[in-house]
């Protein structure tokens, strides 16, 4: 919780004897206008059992009330008690505590000992990445972050989806159609070819169906012809996986995926049967899920293959033993949601208590100009084009207006990258997000890089101004930024690590996108309105500790998502 919101709900629980702290802390509330204050605690709920009217109760704390220091007054409006910051104590405050926190400003350490299994990403190999696995992968990233400042222990997983039947599908396409040098060359999309290949044959020829499903048989059944291409088909996928992922700056824990479970899903299968959960139906094993208005959940086919729920069920189960997990965390848009809500009782009704610490956070598809993307038919936009076109727009822009930067490339990427990314995590997490060039791209408006470049600008006035001014900076004056334009930026800052703690409770990045824009477009005003450089010395230096604590705040912010703050741009 914000240290000053804690101030309020403790200075308030002194005189409400019937709620405790927590409870007071989730009322508190951020008034609309100014006139209202900065915190605003509503006593409404307190008319029952104090027997009075809520005004007269506001009245009556608003009297008794010790004000926290930081505080410049604190009285009643109606209902409410409404706390006021002494703006010089509180810019102050903020500043120093922003320029000596430095990046783990806004952090704490609520999450100290816990650990958060996230499972994100996870494309399918021989299917293309496409724009639809980055939200999977930037909305993880960004959690992996946000849980981490917060003193959580991450585990970042890739569940590659490297097992099933669409490997039967492309050994029969390669057997009958491929090329190896293709696949080395550019294996993503020569598999994709191949899988596209193979349904548009299969139309013709159903038979091939049989085929496919024979191999991936093989497969299961440690065939070693069907092994060694199925080993080479991902080998190949992830060595070009790693080079997006590499450009996205996303890392992984473990790359641990279908298959890891091959070998491990016999023993959960027989746990399943000992608990009289599983039942037959034509030769297939499933659980029945009746009772709880689902579909039955599939776990293994009359030929003896497993499914995808299967695995998932196992590699819950592993995770839980390997690393006991506080919080396991599923990102996949929402087409997925009945298979979690299946395998998620099936963990249930196995009798682990901790099937309520499984959360699937599923997020919108991303359509492109209006239509689904699809894999079968090959309508794709590839996550590489994406990313690189964004670099070859960025890399134009720089060569327009700004030609002589140093490292132009690098620049390129973290801001054509940076472009991306943003676009992709400023859409609230459920919403469907239609792809289009034109939005992706672009650098105005409330966009990744108009942040980075608010950023770049505060770090230019600092490198303009003189040493001895910005070691000044750290003995500023308050009173001169008690302005409401400054004032407006400081509680930005004061809010920072509001928002953080809220994209983490709500699982939703999009809170801090959102923040970091307001946070540039304050700063923004006030560098408009008020010089920096050329203030009088006093002023000047309250404003340059200002611009630092601003640079600080965005550079952390824009790291929690996973985007880089270039210094120049
Ligand atoms: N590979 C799957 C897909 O692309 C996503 C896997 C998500 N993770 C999981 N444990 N099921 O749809």
């Amino acid at each position: 919780m914000n240290q000053y919101k804690k101030m309020v709900a403790a200075a308030i629980a002194a005189h409400v004897p019937e709620l405790d702290m927590r409870e007071i802390s989730t009322m508190i509330e951020t008034p609309p206008e100014a006139h209202m204050g900065d915190y605003a605690f509503p006593c409404f709920r307190l008319a029952k059992t104090m027997r009075k009217s809520p005004q007269l109760i506001a009245e009556d704390i608003s009297n008794k009330i010790i004000c926290p220091d930081i505080f410049e007054k604190c009285m009643n409006e109606g209902a409410y008690v409404n706390f006021f910051f002494n703006r010089k104590k509180l810019a102050e405050e903020m500043i120093g505590q922003v320029l000596a926190e430095k990046e783990s400003f806004g952090s704490s350490k609520e999450g100290n000992g816990k650990i958060i299994c996230i499972d994100y990403s996870a494309p399918n190999i021989a299917k293309p990445f496409h724009v639809g696995h980055l939200r999977s992968t930037v909305i993880g990233n960004a959690l992996y972050k946000i849980y981490s400042h917060l003193g959580y222990t991450c585990i970042g997983i890739n569940h590659l989806g490297d097992w099933g039947t669409q490997f039967g599908k492309v050994i029969v396409a390669y057997r009958n159609w491929g090329d190896a040098k293709a696949i080395e060359k550019e294996p993503i999309q020569s598999l994709l070819d191949l899988y596209v290949k193979f349904h548009e044959e299969a139309e013709k020829n159903p038979s091939l169906e049989d085929e496919a499903r024979e191999w991936f048989t093989r497969m299961e059944k440690g065939d070693e012809e069907a092994l060694s291409l199925w080993k080479w088909f991902s080998t190949e996928t992830i060595k070009e996986l790693e080079k997006i992922y590499a450009l996205l700056g996303v890392k992984f824990d473990y790359y641990t995926g279908e298959s890891f479970y091959n070998d491990k899903m016999e023993p959960v299968l027989r746990d399943l049967a000992d608990k009289n959960l599983l039942t037959e139906s034509q030769g297939a094993t499933m659980i029945d899920l009746e009772a709880f208005g689902m579909p039955p959940c599939l776990v293994q086919k009359s030929d003896g293959s497993t499914l995808y729920a299967t695995r998932d069920i196992t590699a819950a189960i592993y995770r839980k033993n390997t690393y006991d997990f506080f919080k396991c965390l599923y990102l996949t848009d929402y087409s997925q949601k009945l298979h979690f809500a299946q395998w998620f009782k099936v963990i249930e009704l196995m009798g682990y208590e901790w099937h309520l610490d499984l959360l699937h956070l599923p997020f919108g598809r991303v359509t492109h100009e209006g239509r689904r993307i699809q894999t079968r038919k090959g309508t794709v936009v590839l996550l590489e084009e994406v990313l690189n076109g964004a670099i070859d727009r960025v890399k134009e822009i720089i060569e327009e207006k700004n030609p002589n930067l140093e490292n132009k490339l690098e620049t390129a990427v973290a801001v054509g990258v940076g472009a991306v990314i943003f676009n992709d995590l400023s859409n609230n997490r459920i919403k469907d997000i239609s792809f289009s060039w034109e939005t992706a791209f672009s650098f105005e408006g409330e966009t990744g890089p108009y942040v980075q470049y608010t950023h770049a600008r505060a770090c230019s006035v600092l490198r303009k101004a003189s040493e001895a001014a910005i070691s000044q900076a750290n003995h500023m004056e308050g009173q001169y930024l008690t302005d409401d334009i400054s004032y407006e930026v400081i509680r930005k800052i004061e809010q920072f690590s509001d928002s953080i703690a809220d994209a983490k409770n709500k699982n939703e990045p999009s809170i801090l996108t959102r923040h970091v824009i307001d946070l540039a477009q304050a700063f923004n005003r006030f560098y408009h309105d008020h010089p920096v450089l050329n203030a009088e010395p006093e002023q000047r230096n309250a404003r340059l500790a200002l611009v630092a604590a601003v640079k600080e705040t965005l550079s952390t912010g824009l790291s929690l998502l996973g985007i880089q703050a270039p210094e120049k741009m």
